[in-house]
């Protein structure tokens, strides 16, 4: 088996390899074996210095982040854009040269413009981790998205998996897909018309309009947020609208014959995607997908850093 990560940096999943990922959901089983000891930490990276750089508001994977690096002894610093010097009109990159001058070796990013991570690894020698760039990617999601769906289904090849939502503005979406293409997963999107992009069949990706259509096609329905912070245009006329038609909810659930996984990336808007009997209900691996974060974390952070020179 392959034994390092072919990439320096995980900048998306589009750069990756079947065998990386092969060897990150291998590593992270092992995590995951760790994280449920009594004693949940191992020394791993106990002389690497990982600093979290968030350009964006997160709970999940920011505190994901932190916690893996913890459980491998890393030496962590958190950085927050609004309360730094950022707000004094300090650039990108000489926040990150200042943070790296510190003798730091990683950096896990996230940033609000598309290709930021991209841009940081072309200027800077430590290792990048990207957190979530603006509507891009968002890699570590897709990465944990996909080892939920193979603890629950076996396995991810032959699935089908459809996203709900709003995909248009998404970057789980786009990183489910290069995932969902590389491991053989067949791939549908359900939503309103003008929150689906229009390269989507191109990619040959379903679409699907009807949500009822949508779930009985389907193994796993990953249900997304609707992102109103990206839109500046009204892409439906109410939320109320939205949940009548694009939600999923119970009495949806029930009229479709089969069993069918439900996850979510969070945070969840109750009431609007998804509604809280399906999102507590038996059919959802939304927390499983939380816990399985800190181990994959933990398995890209220690393969990236068995790379340092
Ligand atoms: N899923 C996710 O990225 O959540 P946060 O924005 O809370 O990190």
């Amino acid at each position: 088996m392959q034994k390092q990560l072919s990439v320096n940096h995980l900048l998306g999943i589009k750069e990756l390899q079947k065998d990386d990922i092969q060897l990150i959901f291998e590593t992270a089983d092992n995590f995951k074996e760790v994280i449920n000891r009594p004693i949940k930490k191992v020394p791993s990276l106990r002389d690497v210095t990982i600093a979290n750089v968030f350009f964006e508001n997160s709970t999940r994977t920011r505190l994901s982040f932190e916690l893996a690096q913890k459980r491998l002894s890393a030496d962590v610093i958190n950085f927050s854009s609004s309360s730094s010097s950022v707000k004094k009109g300090e650039t990108l990159l000489d926040t990150v040269n200042n943070i790296l001058a510190m003798k730091v070796d990683m950096i896990v990013m996230r940033h609000s413009s598309v290709g930021a991570p991209h841009f940081l690894s072309k200027h800077i020698s430590a290792q990048i981790v990207n957190a979530g760039d603006g509507t891009h990617e968002h890699p570590t999601q897709a990465l944990l998205d996909c080892f939920s769906i193979r603890e629950k289904l076996g396995e991810v090849a032959g699935k089908k998996v459809c996203i709900f939502g709003d995909i248009l503005h998404s970057r789980v979406a786009l990183s489910n897909f290069f995932f969902f293409f590389l491991l053989g997963a067949e791939v549908m999107v359900c939503g309103p018309i003008t929150l689906i992009p229009k390269y989507i069949k191109e990619l040959g990706i379903k679409v699907e309009l009807d949500v009822k259509k949508a779930l009985e096609w389907c193994d796993v329905a990953n249900i997304l947020r609707i992102q109103l912070e990206r839109q500046q245009l009204k892409y439906f006329p109410s939320l109320r609208e939205y949940a009548l038609y694009y939600g999923i909810n119970k009495p949806l659930l029930d009229s479709i014959n089969k069993e069918i996984v439900i996850m979510h990336p969070g945070p969840i808007n109750r009431g609007v995607e998804i509604t809280s009997d399906v999102a507590d209900s038996h059919h959802s691996i939304i927390l499983d997908q939380v816990q399985n974060g800190v181990a994959i974390r933990m398995a890209v952070m220690f393969l990236l850093a068995g790379r340092i020179n």
